[in-house]
């Protein structure tokens, strides 16, 4: 069985990721520091897939312990790298933290990588790289904007970091090319690939595993759900006089189990793949946009909760519509998003009533 270390394997994406890879024939490795995620999500994932999944407990900064992680899981096919914070809000009272976690983390992970001869790689990164986009949908060769956030600022060196390290190692000999016992710096394939996710939402439909909730919401989905679970007052809607064609603002909603999916499809597309370096970028989402009010009416129809909501001011630094152009994923992964907004809002209503009973 091939296995796939999943660094914050026991987050929200991470997790389902796991699920999907355990039942496409890989072994996922879990590698989490658990600071916002919880130590019963790897057992949930064994539970759904009947896998026995391993988990190692550490900072993927601390180089020396990720190293022996891949030593004592050797061989390794490939790396899926989570781990990282983000919440945008947080990244703004906190930028160190957040420029040290998310690039360290990287940094740290291509170095063991390197000395562990392990060259698959899929990076974990999001349309917010786009800033405010100028043409719709969004494709891959858009411009990559002034980000709006610390947040996302470092998903844009992290995504600069791994092109660097990919045209090192194209121009570097291979370690197979170089005469035995040579002196020369061994240089070791990178095959990257950095998948940009659009708008995350939703849960396993078994409602055992999805997004955990880290005090107030700041993304729109679980803020509906705990709305309608009595959790908050209301939903404040950001603004209700966008040019949308109901003034709200719209965006690409991605079930979370479509994204897992994507996952294991770049891993198989990097197994077809000729040897040799390369850092390839994919957008992930459904290509479809969908405005706040129709993500609440989605939400009201298969809960049949209805959501208290009211028109506020506009959200400083929202986009107005954002959709994701998914020509490349298609055409080269061969995936495409099966779910909506309705099945994610039926699956993130059923895991928010889950939640009420305890984790
Ligand atoms: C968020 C993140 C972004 C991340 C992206 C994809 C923020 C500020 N941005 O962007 O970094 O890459 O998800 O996961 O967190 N809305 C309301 N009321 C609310 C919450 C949201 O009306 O209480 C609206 C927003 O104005 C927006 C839409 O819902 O129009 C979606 O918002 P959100 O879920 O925060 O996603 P993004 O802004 O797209």
């Amino acid at each position: 069985m091939k296995k796939v270390i999943v660094t914050g394997g026991a987050g929200y994406i991470g997790s389902h990721t796991c699920v999907a890879l355990a039942r496409a024939g890989y072994l996922p490795v879990v590698v989490d520091n658990f600071c916002a995620s919880d130590r019963r999500i790897p057992g949930r994932v064994c539970e759904l897939t009947g896998a026995d999944v391993p988990v190692h407990e550490l900072d993927c900064r601390d180089r020396a312990a990720l190293a022996r992680v891949f030593e004592r899981e050797a061989p390794v096919f490939g790396v899926i790298h989570f781990a990282a914070h983000k919440s945008v809000g947080v990244s703004v009272r906190e930028p160190r933290e957040y420029y040290d976690n998310n690039i360290g983390s990287l940094a740290a992970l291509l170095a063991v990588l390197e000395r562990a001869h392990v060259p698959q790689l899929v990076f974990s990164s999001s349309c917010t790289v786009y800033g405010q986009p100028e043409r719709l949908p969004v494709t891959e060769t858009s411009p990559i904007r002034a980000a709006e956030s610390p947040y996302g600022r470092t998903k844009q060196v992290c995504e600069s970091l791994l092109e660097d390290v990919v045209s090192a190692a194209r121009a570097t000999p291979q370690l197979s090319a170089l005469p035995q016992g040579s002196a020369v710096s061994q240089g070791s394939a990178l095959r990257a690939v950095t998948l940009r996710y659009f708008n995350p939402v939703g849960a396993h439909p078994s409602a055992r595993i999805g997004e955990l909730p880290l005090g107030k919401p700041e993304t729109l989905a679980p803020y509906i759900t705990q709305t309608a679970a009595g959790l908050r007052d209301e939903l404040v809607v950001f603004g209700n006089d966008y040019p949308t064609p109901d003034g709200t603002c719209v965006r690409d909603y991605l079930h979370v189990c479509d994204l897992a999916l994507a996952h294991v499809a770049a891993l198989e597309w990097m197994e077809r793949r000729p040897a040799g370096s390369f850092h390839e970028v994919f957008n992930v989402g459904t290509g479809q946009g969908v405005s706040v009010l129709e993500a609440i009416r989605a939400f009201e129809a298969v809960s049949g909760v209805p959501l208290r909501y009211r028109f506020g001011p506009r959200r400083p630094g929202d986009a107005v519509t954002v959709y994701a152009s998914v020509d490349k994923i298609e055409r080269e992964l061969g995936w495409r998003a099966q779910l909506g907004i309705v099945d994610a809002m039926r699956d993130a209503w059923n895991w928010q009533q889950a939640l009420r009973a305890g984790l």
